[in-house]
């Protein structure tokens, strides 16, 4: 059968050309956004008189019927029809006869294309929302639960001041609700429909922009045919938060790879989430972290490869774009699967606070709480302070304990100035909740965050 554009043209393409140019087997993931702008296109152009009524119903049926069908495996690809937008045209004119026809009025693949995938990438955008509210939902739920629970804070992964575990989990709830802000920036601001700019100029036809923008859910049509056809920074910025996000998930599976190894033991995932070896019957490996970890690499890579797409391309569409799609499918489908095992996992996991304590008490993660009583309580200058600290935690370190541990007795022999309430502001628990400063791990401080996320949660249902 012919080509839909082979008008000019005296030979058949070769089977070469067919597979190189072809985008259907991958482009096929846009069916249903497809359908949809058809429909909308439809309803508008029998507003506007292009089409009469019976053209347009026998249109919509044809639609919803390949609808059924691609739904049900028993629609026919093939690449010869190269992309989806063409594949649907033609089984709809086999359907309806010559309304199928009319359906491409005052419409080029151009504009299509770049309706479908942005439709696609807007309802993205709001699934990762949703996703990382739940997300965040555990984050605060572990919070509640684990409020009060000691761990090492570090800094260069060397122990450094003692926090809580829920202002741990916290900081993760602070950088995925970043996130979601990302996610609806990029929603708001893309939120236009390019439908109706046809090839790259607009249209003669006497079309509606704003009906179509309606229609299909956006706040208004573009203002600028020539960029509309040929922007792609909605799919860039998909990329963009994607990979932020796929950041801020390696870093926590980081976190739980070290947590449940035997040298911290902090965490035991559960063993619906943690996978054998094959070979050393022992092992229980954290493979899910690990490749949350890696398929970040991924999602950077695809980001990259677009951006390198785009570069330099000429206005307006350049077939270079058809290349803009399979990394954004691969990305969004990573990070979907990711958020939401990653979520199990969390759920899933059982905390040893025990464990977590033990590691508080080496490393005299309350060494500064000894400079800032010289400080405070004796108006030591702190760079002093700091030094007579050092001598405290040289004598420890001699004694082979942890300063915590340090006996008024061994302290006055650093410093004859240090009183018995030093014994207190030293004790690890303490130490950690005289860190009561806004946005700090005290409890009282925990209990703020809580209620902001919890806040910042509800708001999200209530304006969703
Ligand atoms: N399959 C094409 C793509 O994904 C659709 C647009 C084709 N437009 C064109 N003028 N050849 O980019």
């Amino acid at each position: 059968m012919a080509k839909m554009w082979s008008g000019r043209f005296t030979k058949e393409s070769s089977r070469l050309l067919d597979e190189f140019n072809a985008s259907l087997l991958f482009d096929k993931t846009l069916y249903e956004q497809d359908i949809q702008g058809s429909m909308a296109h439809a309803k508008m152009l029998g507003q506007q008189g292009i089409l009469d009524t019976e053209e347009v119903n026998a249109i919509i049926e044809g639609l919803q019927q390949i609808k059924k069908e691609i739904e049900s495996g028993t629609f026919e690809w093939n690449i010869k029809d190269e992309d989806i937008h063409m594949a649907i045209e033609k089984r709809l004119t086999e359907l309806i006869g010559a309304a199928g026809k009319k359906l491409h009025t005052a419409r080029s693949r151009n504009d299509q294309v770049a309706l479908d995938f942005r439709l696609y990438v807007l309802q993205k955008d709001l699934y990762f929302v949703s996703l990382l509210e739940n997300l965040i939902q555990t984050f605060v739920d572990l919070a509640k639960k684990y409020k009060g629970v000691l761990l090492p804070g570090m800094t260069h992964l060397q122990h450094a001041q003692p926090i809580n575990f829920a202002y741990h989990m916290l900081a993760y709830a602070s950088m995925f609700k970043r996130d979601i802000e990302r996610f609806l920036d990029s929603y708001e601001r893309n939120n236009y429909s390019p439908l109706g700019c046809a090839a790259l100029a607009g249209t003669p036809h006497p079309i509606d922009r704003e009906f179509t923008a309606k229609e299909l859910g956006f706040k208004a049509p573009t203002i600028n045919c020539l960029d509309s056809v040929s922007d792609r920074d909605f799919a860039l910025e998909i990329l963009f938060n994607i990979a932020t996000m796929m950041m801020h998930i390696s870093r926590l599976a980081e976190e739980l790879i070290l947590w449940s190894s035997y040298e911290f033991g902090y965490i035991t995932l559960s063993d619906e989430y943690a996978t054998g070896s094959s070979i050393m019957p022992q092992k229980k490996n954290p493979d899910v972290p690990e490749l949350l970890r890696g398929k970040t690499g991924r999602a950077y890579g695809n980001l990259m490869a677009l951006l390198t797409v785009m570069k330099g391309l000429p206005l307006a569409y350049n077939k270079d774009m058809q290349e803009d799609k399979e990394g954004v499918f691969d990305s969004v489908h990573n990070a979907q699967i990711s958020l939401i095992i990653l979520n199990e996992i969390l759920k899933t996991m059982q905390v040893n606070q025990k464990r977590m304590y033990q590691a508080t008490k080496v490393g005299h993660l309350s060494a500064t709480d000894l400079a800032d009583y010289l400080v405070q309580k004796l108006h030591i200058p702190f760079r002093e302070a700091h030094h007579i600290t050092g001598r405290a935690v040289a004598l420890a370190e001699k004694l082979g304990k942890d300063i915590s541990d340090l006996s008024l007795e061994e302290l006055q022999k650093v410093d004859p100035r240090i009183q018995e309430d030093i014994l207190s502001c030293l004790d690890i628990k303490n130490s950690m909740e005289a860190r009561d400063s806004y946005g700090g791990t005290a409890t009282r401080q925990i209990e703020k965050q809580i209620a902001y996320f919890e806040d910042f949660l509800s708001r999200l249902k209530r304006d969703s």
